[in-house]
């Protein structure tokens, strides 16, 4: 459903500058801008990565279109980057929003936790199944989640306890950032603390993603691309299509991808013999 912002909150750390928005939906967003100071494929590519971890149930937030009109700009001098120490304004237009889990005056996020926390995080799981697309799609950026407390129910037991949950963000730098090609590395998308693949003893800790990802639907990767507003592609249309084609073609290496990360000196898997 597209959405208008509202209300301006806060800019946000990171090199797309961006800024945390209210929407007419009544809820919040991290917005990223078409004229980012990173690049306007880096939007494209937070869009297409949205479509294909739905697809794949990767815990990530909502997204969402989000609309930002001249008059909320004329009234939100906040709505500027700064690029060379200079101020750049934002344009109008629509834009890319990654929704803040929850009321940001009441609800805490993190960018991380300490160790100590971070093993009790409840959905552990999720970044094992976001190396898998991470490797797939040549996330060239570290691996990025957000944590924020809420009430989970764990497989039988009674009313849910509160716990850390992970939301894996910042998909911009997917196919080798605005380079829309492949690099292999077994670094990409490992999470800096290993502690969080303990778990993994085999290939098999990586089901059901892996199998997921070498049988990804043609029609799933149809739909990222029919969810692109068509003026963010417009003279990329055949740069998209021979970047899909190539991801299609890549789903069959993502197996052997896996093997090299565990192959690699930092064997981030201790657990896997
Ligand atoms: N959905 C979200 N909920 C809460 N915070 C978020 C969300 N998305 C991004 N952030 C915050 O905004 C910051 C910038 O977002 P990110 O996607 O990493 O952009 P950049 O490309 O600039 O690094 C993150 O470090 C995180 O703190
Ligand atoms: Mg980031």
């Amino acid at each position: 459903m597209p959405i208008s912002a509202v209300r301006h909150v806060r800019k946000m750390r990171g090199g797309a500058q961006g800024q945390l928005l209210e929407a007419d939906d009544g809820h919040w967003y991290v917005v990223k801008f078409r004229n980012n100071p990173q690049h306007p494929r880096v939007l494209i590519n937070e869009l297409v990565a949205a479509a294909l971890l739905d697809y794949l149930k990767i815990a990530v937030p909502p997204t969402a279109l989000v609309r930002v009109e001249p008059e909320f700009l004329r009234a939100n001098p906040e709505m500027q980057f700064t690029i060379g120490g200079k101020p750049v304004p934002v344009q109008p237009g629509w834009h890319f929003g990654s929704r803040y889990p929850g009321d940001p005056a009441r609800t805490p996020v993190y960018d991380y936790l300490p160790d100590a926390l971070l093993d009790s995080v409840a959905n552990l799981a999720d970044f094992r199944a976001i190396l898998v697309f991470d490797q797939w799609v040549s996330n060239i950026d570290g691996r990025q989640s957000v944590f924020y407390r809420a009430r989970v129910r764990r497989e039988n037991s009674g009313p849910g306890s509160a716990a850390f949950i992970a939301r894996m963000i910042d998909h911009g730098f997917a196919f080798n950032g605005p380079n829309w090609t492949f690099i292999d590395s077994p670094h990409q998308g490992l999470y800096p603390r290993h502690s969080v693949y303990a778990s993994v003893r085999s290939e098999e800790d990586f089901e059901p993603w892996l199998g997921q990802v070498v049988h990804f639907p043609e029609e799933v990767i149809d739909r990222a691309w029919k969810s692109i507003p068509p003026n963010w592609i417009e003279g990329e249309e055949a740069a998209l299509e021979e970047l899909l084609e190539r991801l299609y073609e890549r789903r069959a290496e993502v197996p052997r991808l896996i093997e090299c990360c565990r192959q690699s000196r930092s064997n981030p898997f201790p657990n896997w013999r």
